[in-house]
């Protein structure tokens, strides 16, 4: 491999990033018939890259960095400023140990049977509806059982509005305008309402069982040995409730692809778990989400005859990679039964990040992610009926992140 590393000729390429979405990589990647490419980004140099290779490098901790990764426009939506998501080394393992520990296997199995259990209280309201939107539900539920399961107080009255200010820090990752404001807006309120609740909670006037995520993030001690600044605990709780209620795109999709794959039902009827889980895991491989990851070069290296110099911002193509037909047989068709196969590795399928997640920035909540959708996959098909009346299912790959225009509507449903 003595070929120089493309370089995108464009004078920049915010726009066509813009434009493009998730598939703003992967055009590029096929155009060019490589690995990697060099652009520029909001006025800087970038290396984009894909694949599992790519994966590998990336997630090599002598070779990049998170400090200086994350725009701040990202910082103050999505992630909360100086946040897990932007630590480095020591510091950051420490801190991820906390994380993990909130997402053990009766972690998982907790949040699972909670969200079967609201699902099952909602499908009583359902019925007397005329329509319902699987989008809205899902984030008003799993708001409940994030706040339920994490030890945090949450009204009736308050749900609606807290779901739709985690969703909207979401949304706003990829939005430039109102929508990039209005996460702005919702992180600010939603950080100054659990700050308010970890002070409490210090202060012995709000009590919380060891052990809950509350609790946890309240007195966590840092290798220093000081206890995180109110705000901080704060933004950290919110990283473990935001994600949770963000579950409600994946099971959006879900729906999608039951409903675009109906032959899949019958295996679904079975009680197979397995064939259970191969569904979702096809769901978080197929369907957007994630579109790419960014870190810094730590110290120069060459790989595939690209010079990543010290500082430099790279890119890390997730959807590309899950769609990569190196990896994936026919990578656009969606197909449950690729993964009775998959022996799989930590860098090939990448929905959530990829490596060891105790050792670098993958997603800690995997498993968590993975039950709830099993749990409410398992709700749609054998626990109720419903019909899906005509609406507009379809989804841009342009905005991101993105969704079924109608949120899924459901209308008819009853009870098995
Ligand atoms: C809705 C489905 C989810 C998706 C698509 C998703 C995706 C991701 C991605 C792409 C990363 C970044 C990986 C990297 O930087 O290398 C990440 C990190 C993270 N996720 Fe998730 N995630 C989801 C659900 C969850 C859940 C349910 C939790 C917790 C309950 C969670 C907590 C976190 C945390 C704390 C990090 C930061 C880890 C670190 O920087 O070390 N995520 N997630």
């Amino acid at each position: 491999m003595n070929e120089p590393v493309p370089h995108d000729k464009s004078l920049d390429n915010s726009l066509a990033l813009l434009r493009e979405g998730y598939l703003f990589i992967n055009n590029r990647v096929e155009k060019y018939q490589s690995d990697l490419f060099e652009a520029r980004l909001l006025g800087q140099k970038v290396i984009c890259m894909s694949g599992e290779e790519a994966a590998k490098v990336f997630y090599d901790p002598e070779r990049f960095q998170r400090k200086g990764a994350a725009p701040k426009r990202v910082q103050k939506s999505l992630f909360g400023e100086n946040a897990i998501q932007t630590m480095d080394g020591e510091a950051h393992l420490h801190r991820k140990l906390l994380f993990m520990s909130l997402m053990t296997p009766p972690h998982q199995k907790r949040l699972a049977e909670l969200a079967m259990e609201q699902w099952q209280d909602a499908v009583r309201k359902w019925e007397s509806s005329e329509k319902v939107v699987l989008f809205d539900e899902a984030e008003q539920i799993l708001c409940r059982i994030a706040c339920d399961w994490a030890g945090v107080p949450l009204k009736d009255s308050e749900v609606k509005e807290r779901a739709q200010d985690f969703s909207a820090m979401v949304d706003a990752f990829g939005a430039v305008g109102p929508r990039h404001w209005k996460g702005r807006h919702a992180r600010t309120r939603a950080e100054e309402w659990i700050e308010e609740i970890i002070d409490e909670v210090r202060a012995k006037k709000l009590k919380v069982a060891e052990g809950t995520a509350l609790h946890e993030m309240a007195f966590y001690r840092k290798p220093d040995g000081n206890k995180l600044d109110s705000r901080m605990a704060a933004i950290e709780l919110i990283n473990v409730l935001r994600p949770i209620v963000a579950i409600a795109t994946f099971i959006t999709f879900t729906a999608l692809a039951l409903h675009e794959h109906p032959a899949c039902k019958e295996k679904l009827q079975t009680n197979d778990e397995t064939y259970l889980e191969m569904f979702v895991q096809e769901v978080r491989r197929y369907y957007p989400f994630g579109p790419f990851l960014g870190a810094r070069v730590r110290q120069d290296f060459t790989w595939h005859n690209g010079e990543f110099k010290k500082g430099m911002l790279v890119l890390l193509d997730m959807y590309g990679t899950n769609h990569d037909p190196r990896l994936w047989d026919k990578p656009n068709e969606f197909k449950p039964k690729r993964f009775k196969e998959w022996t799989g590795n930590l860098f090939d399928f990448i929905p959530q990040g990829g490596g060891d997640p105790t050792k670098g920035h993958r997603c800690p909540g995997e498993g968590i992610t993975i039950e709830i959708m099993k749990a409410t996959l398992d709700f749609l098909v054998n626990k109720i009926t419903f019909e899906v009346p005509k609406q507009d299912l379809s989804y841009s790959l342009v905005k991101m992140p993105t969704l079924p225009e109608s949120g899924f509507v459901m209308k008819n449903i009853s009870r098995k």
